[in-house]
């Protein structure tokens, strides 16, 4: 058998991340079959790529050379086992794969903004291969999980708040334990914002705990069996403080459902729920995924949310119109929709949290079934704690947006 090819480490051979912009749609989809070949250990499915991409893919084998798939006309079968050991030990590289995912989750995250491509068509085939690479990450053998289980650990981050309602049922602190700022992770880089725990989660959680009413957070107002449906979650810190927290407030039967879009962020936040509630099958909690740009509305988002919640989830300018379109179809009729946006001053995010007013005001935006509009019921500020939150937040902004 032929070796798969020479390829040279992801670090040295993938363009960067911050000059993508720059790079040619050729050198875009060499570099991803570069990388399928890596590590991938059946080809992309090329039966599902168009005839464009395809042509692409093929002459990017041919022509483009990455330095990851340039087998050499005339190996010898000497060379063969040579080549699949050098491609094995790369492929064990855990520094080299660690490069890869980074790279992956980011060109995913900016790939709408990628002017390389010829046709939608092209840029969504590119996702996909992104997206399938990225998906062979995270389907370990159980040793790979162990070892994955033993590098959170180094991570773990631990909440306590405490519940100050006389009549909570159980202990009167909240606690969580939740894998947070994975390795190498740089908090400046968009794709990697949901691997941390914001401070507006931890003043939230913190609010949530201390006043639960003043979020509605009672029996009466949420009745048996509510839906609560948390909105790019991260971590989940808010989601599984309120796994925690609703029993304890005599609610019955909640569902709480995190919600996120990025597959590595998704994946943290099943650990995390796994970490916090080890008896799945018991958990009121469990993760999904939810792209506010195009919701996808199957089960388990099936069915009205009686409650949205969403913290530090508006740093770029579409942020807020996605999600109240998205909200507009997932709230139900009595439901509320509470949203905190960072307020940040300097920096590249300064005034992206003035948007949230501009969107839920527009004359233009959606409405629901009944015909009402998403709506800013009542804004209020909250302000930053010591020690919690980056240097550039200077504070936080709790909107509650209702139908009106
Ligand atoms: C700044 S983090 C905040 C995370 C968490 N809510 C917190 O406060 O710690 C923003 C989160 O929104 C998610 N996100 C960004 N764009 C999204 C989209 N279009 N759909 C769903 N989630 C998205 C990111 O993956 C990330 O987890």
């Amino acid at each position: 058998m032929r070796p798969v090819g020479s390829p040279l480490p992801p670090t040295s051979s993938l363009p960067p991340l911050r000059t993508l912009e720059c790079s040619t749609e050729e050198q875009v989809f060499s570099a991803l079959q570069g990388l399928s070949a890596l590590y991938c250990p059946f080809a992309f499915p090329l039966d599902n790529a168009s005839d464009s991409h395809r042509k692409l893919l093929s002459a990017a084998d041919t022509l483009v050379d990455s330095g990851y798939v340039s087998a050499t006309e005339g190996d010898e079968d000497d060379d063969c086992d040579e080549g699949e050991d050098r491609l094995a030990a790369l492929r064990a590289d855990n520094f080299e794969r660690s490069h890869a995912e980074r790279w992956l989750t980011g060109f995913i995250a900016r790939s709408e903004m990628l002017e390389c491509f010829t046709s939608e068509d092209s840029r969504q085939r590119a996702v996909d291969q992104a997206s399938w690479v990225l998906e062979s990450f995270f389907a370990s053998t159980a040793d790979q999980d162990q070892q994955m289980q033993e590098e959170l650990a180094d991570y773990a981050r631990e909440f306590s708040f405490p519940i100050t309602k006389d009549d909570s049922q159980g202990p009167m602190t909240v606690d969580i334990r939740l894998n947070d700022g994975l390795a190498g992770m740089d908090s400046s880089q968009p794709d990697d914002v949901g691997l941390q725990s914001w401070g507006a989660s931890i003043v939230v959680s913190k609010l949530l705990c201390q006043e639960p009413a003043r979020f509605g957070l009672t029996a009466a107002s949420l009745g048996p069996s509510p839906r609560i449906i948390e909105l790019g979650a991260g971590t989940g810190l808010v989601g599984l403080v309120m796994a925690k927290l609703l029993p304890r407030l005599g609610i019955s039967n909640p569902t709480v459902i995190a919600t996120d879009y990025h597959p590595a962020v998704l994946e943290n936040l099943r650990s995390n729920i796994k970490t916090n509630f080890p008896q799945l099958d018991e958990a009121p909690i469990e993760a999904a995924l939810l792209d506010w740009a195009s919701p996808n509305l199957e089960h388990p988002l099936d069915a009205p949310a009686d409650m949205l919640i969403a913290t530090d989830v508006v740093y770029a300018p579409e942020h807020a119109t996605w999600l109240r379109d998205c909200s507009t179809q997932i709230l139900g009729p009595d439901g509320t929709l509470w949203l905190v946006a960072t307020v940040r001053q300097n920096g590249r995010f300064e005034g992206v949290s003035e948007t949230v007013e501009a969107a839920f005001g527009a004359t233009d935006r959606p409405a629901g079934k009944d015909g009402r509009r998403l709506t800013i019921l009542h804004a209020e500020r909250l302000e930053k704690s010591n020690g919690i939150g980056r240097g550039d937040e200077s504070g936080y902004r709790l909107f509650r947006i209702g139908w009106a």
